[in-house]
């Protein structure tokens, strides 16, 4: 603590359901919203949109996110590290500059709160992550956070953050893209009151635990300081997230922003196939256990399995029942293989690769995690190598909040007409297949969250790519729906 404070791929119902899409969001009733936002001149040049604060600061503060990096050459934060603990301070003078009271807790989540005269009513909670893949892209995480202490400044800026009937909190989560440790959500499930006191013993590759990171940060790290990071449901309000689409939804609609109706649940696993080391000259073809031979069987098995699933369960009696429907959205994705020792004249013992599974089927997820399961047993078995399966981590599907998702769209539209392009057409409704923060705050309170387009459907890249006017879009959709919780 001391040292720190010294310094979420879409899709949606599209395609095959394109229409579905609209006539869910056709079917979703108009609800009249406030669109009474005043805006008005300040700090922002007297433009009615804030365009220099929504977009031209909160781009250049992605911009500088963006570069800060525990890799030469790429973008990369993982929990706790060096560049997130920079990163944090960074995000948390932007937080301070939008008249937010700030702290970070127990489990190295920023946090930033107003300070309103009601402080004792149930809190809007905001915020993303502050961690990224290895090799990121500048906008995963970041644009969430960073809308949302926009917004709030020009709430300041406006002098309406005292008129705010209940407190709004941003919150800079620690851990999301679960790269270190494995396990995402490390920093919203704490807060969500569902992160187990055995996460604290998750060792990284090193064999260092997450209870040593948080340590050598000065955190207290036991089973007691997870308790305080817990917030209690009955004192939130609710949850919001803006987030890079991460697909290409929105750009085939030519829409800047959609709302979110669901999250994909999601299975990770560790599979590590144990064969006979030896050397790549001598050992005859039909005499070898080769772990990485049998590992590609096994990798090919999984593709197979998640491009063809109703090949599969058309098949299998039991799991009949599978409509088409529950299949679709099904992802599934080896990302991490390592080999010991990695020679090119050795036959390798080893190989272990990591497996994520994805669906917004709950039971459906499972029955393929399951089959697969059997089909590498029964696989290593015929290659007589050994293998073992690891559960990682497992996460439900989670299902947006219905009255807030429509609060959002019409914020959204509302928003959206004030920009000076010209935008028709409802608001998009789509399906997450990417995970997001939101997952786990589902478990404390209700959740809404709005996509942001991309260029190319592209994330966890480098690649990624976000327009300036639609991360402006974005904080004035949030700004928007913000103005619904303040005394007009
Ligand atoms: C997080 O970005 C995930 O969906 O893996
Ligand atoms: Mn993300
Ligand atoms: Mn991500």
């Amino acid at each position: 603590m001391a040292s720190l404070s010294r310094k979420l791929s879409s899709f949606s119902l599209l395609d095959g359901s394109r229409a579905l899409t609209f006539s869910v969001s056709i079917l979703l009733a108009s609800l009249l919203i406030s669109e009474g936002l005043e805006v008005g001149s300040g700090e922002d040049g007297g433009d009615e949109l804030f365009p220099a604060i929504l977009r031209d600061e909160a781009v250049s503060r992605i911009n500088q996110l963006g570069k800060i990096s525990d890799a030469d050459g790429y973008l990369e934060r993982t929990f706790l590290s060096p560049g997130s603990i920079r990163a944090t301070d960074l995000i948390m003078s932007w937080m301070q500059d939008a008249g937010l009271k700030t702290w970070v807790d127990q489990m190295g989540n920023l946090h930033g709160r107003t300070d309103t005269v009601n402080a004792t009513a149930e809190t809007l909670l905001i915020g993303s992550h502050l961690d990224t893949v290895v090799d990121a892209g500048k906008y995963d995480g970041s644009l969430g956070i960073i809308c949302a202490i926009s917004a709030l400044k020009v709430l300041r800026i406006k002098g309406k953050l005292e008129k705010l009937y209940r407190p709004v909190e941003v919150i800079a989560f620690s851990d999301e893209e679960g790269v270190r440790f494995q396990s995402t959500f490390l920093g919203s499930a704490a807060i969500a009151g569902i992160l187990p006191p055995t996460a604290l013993q998750i060792s990284d590759k090193s064999g260092i635990t997450v209870q040593d990171v948080l340590r050598e940060n000065s955190f207290e790290a036991t089973d007691e300081s997870l308790v305080w990071v817990k917030y209690n449901p009955k004192s939130v309000w609710g949850y919001v997230e803006v987030h890079i689409e991460q697909g290409p939804v929105l750009e085939t609609l030519g829409y800047p922003l959609g709302v979110v109706k669901g999250i994909a649940g999601q299975t990770r696993l560790k599979v590590e196939v144990s064969g006979a080391q030896g050397h790549a000259g001598t050992v005859p073809m039909l005499m070898r256990q080769d772990s990485m031979a049998a590992a590609a069987e096994l990798i090919v098995t999984l593709e197979t399995l998640c491009k063809y699933p109703d090949k599969l369960f058309a098949y299998d009696e039991q799991c009949g029942f599978f409509e088409k429907e529950s299949l679709a959205g099904l992802v599934c994705t080896v990302g991490e293989i390592s080999c010991w020792p990695s020679a090119s004249n050795v036959i390798p013992g080893q190989v272990n690769f990591t497996v994520d599974i994805r669906a917004i089927d709950d039971e459906a997820r499972k029955s393929v995690v399951s089959e697969f399961s059997n089909q590498v047993y029964r696989k290593c078995e015929q290659r007589m190598v050994n293998c073992t399966i690891k559960h990682k981590h497992d996460a439900e599907a989670a299902h947006c909040d219905s009255e807030l998702t429509l609060q959002l769209k019409h914020a959204t539209s509302s928003a959206l007409r004030k920009m000076p392009s010209d935008i028709h057409g409802d608001v998009p409704i789509l399906m997450s297949g990417a995970g997001h923060d939101a997952m786990a705050m589902s478990h404390l309170t209700k959740v809404g969250m709005l996509f942001v387009r991309c260029r190319g459907g592209i994330s966890h890249s480098p690649e990624e790519s976000v327009l300036d006017d639609d991360v402006w879009a974005a904080g004035l959709a949030l700004l928007q729906f913000l103005d619904q919780h303040v005394n007009q």
